[in-house]
């Protein structure tokens, strides 16, 4: 199954040959309009350098729950610093908690009037502290650089996908040009002896609410902290492919890459903007069968910019579409009401949108 997914060199995409970009786009249509995802090579990100920013990040997460709590930071949504286990919920209805702690981090330049209009998801980055046996200036250079990194190699993925629709090479970079991109450092924690072989999950299957996800590949921790393989063939993470007639929920494929490649998978947004030709990807990450394993893993979200209409785009407006996208929505409104839907902003934060004269009214008349 794992074999049947294309893989896309970047490099083929930045050619400038007819021939290979013909080859990366006709499989990048494949990849995202059967699968939702792919697998990419030559995207310019370092395994050593993702294996010393998780040994980093390890460094943080076994500080005191207290010198974590520093930063975690309910006022901007946990949309950077750390987010505790038990926060995030992948899905709304009747979604169960992430067993899981994670960190978020912005590595791109943020548009400042988005920034006045949209604090949370456009917040300065929040960074720990030097504590024993961690470098927390060492953690932000590796962080950004990874986060720079994974951020380039989406934006060149995005130029191959417009390609492949027939589009303008630049219309997705444009779209995402000064967005909320995230880049996120996951923990999935260690069940006990209880938890083991019972409902909780790693992460509940959901699909991702922005443009695209580039995912560099996770690492498995035994019980005695030393890194390991997939502890049994169930665990870790699966995303499940489009449906077809003769797979009426799709199939659902370990998300395990070709010798140095990373995946990316298809968000919400870019959904709605093709008009469902692209489809957003669902994706699960199962803890393992026996207890005592954790694993780290990084994903580095790329957004449209909260300004952005979200409706199919002129050539993906069928009657089908139209009908199943609308009515039209701001990124930025659709971001908010998804962290409202996730347990990540408060239900109230809704409120924001319009409806600022009901209570200055109210004010006058009293
Ligand atoms: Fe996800």
């Amino acid at each position: 199954m794992q074999n049947e997914i294309p893989v896309v060199d970047l490099e083929d995409i930045a050619s400038g040959d007819p021939g290979r970009i013909e080859e990366a786009t006709t499989a990048l249509r494949t990849a995202f309009g059967e699968y939702g995802l792919v697998y990419i090579r030559n995207h310019s990100i370092d395994f050593h350098h993702l294996e010393s920013f998780y040994d980093s990040f390890l460094g943080f997460t076994t500080q005191p729950i207290e010198t974590k709590a520093e930063l975690s930071l309910d006022n901007i949504w946990y949309q950077r610093g750390w987010t505790p286990p038990n926060t995030e919920r992948a899905v709304i209805a009747g979604g169960q908690p992430d067993f899981k702690e994670c960190f978020f981090v912005a590595p791109e330049p943020l548009d400042p009037l988005a920034k006045a209009q949209y604090p949370a998801i456009y917040a300065d980055n929040y960074w720990p502290k030097d504590a024993p046996g961690f470098d927390a200036s060492d953690f932000q250079a590796r962080y950004l650089a990874l986060g720079h990194a994974l951020h380039a190699a989406g934006i060149q993925l995005l130029r191959g996908c417009a390609i492949a629709l027939g589009l303008d090479p630049y219309v997705f970079e444009s779209i995402v040009h000064g967005g909320p991109h995230v880049t996120r450092a996951l923990r999935y924690l260690p069940l006990s002896e209880a938890q083991a072989n019972t409902d909780i999950l790693w992460g509940e299957e959901h699909t991702d609410f922005n443009l695209l996800t580039l995912l560099p590949g996770g690492r498995f921790f035994a019980p005695n902290g030393e890194k390991c393989g997939r502890p049994d063939d169930d665990c870790g993470l699966y995303l499940r492919t489009r449906q077809t007639p003769e797979h009426p929920q799709g199939r659902m494929v370990r998300g395990s890459t070709p010798t140095g490649c990373i995946v990316a998978q298809v968000g919400q947004q870019l959904e709605i903007l093709t008009g469902g030709t692209f489809q957003a990807t669902p994706h699960i990450v199962r803890p393992p069968k026996t207890a005592g394993y954790s694993r780290t893993a990084v994903a580095h979200f790329v957004h449209a910019h909260s300004h952005q209409t979200l409706f199919p785009m002129t050539p993906f407006r069928t009657p089908k579409a139209l009908s199943a996208y609308s009515p039209p929505v701001l990124a930025g409104t659709y971001s908010t009401k998804t962290l409202v839907d996730i347990g990540l902003a408060p239900p109230e934060t809704m409120n924001v949108f319009g409806f600022h004269h009901y209570e200055r009214l109210e004010q006058q008349r009293s």
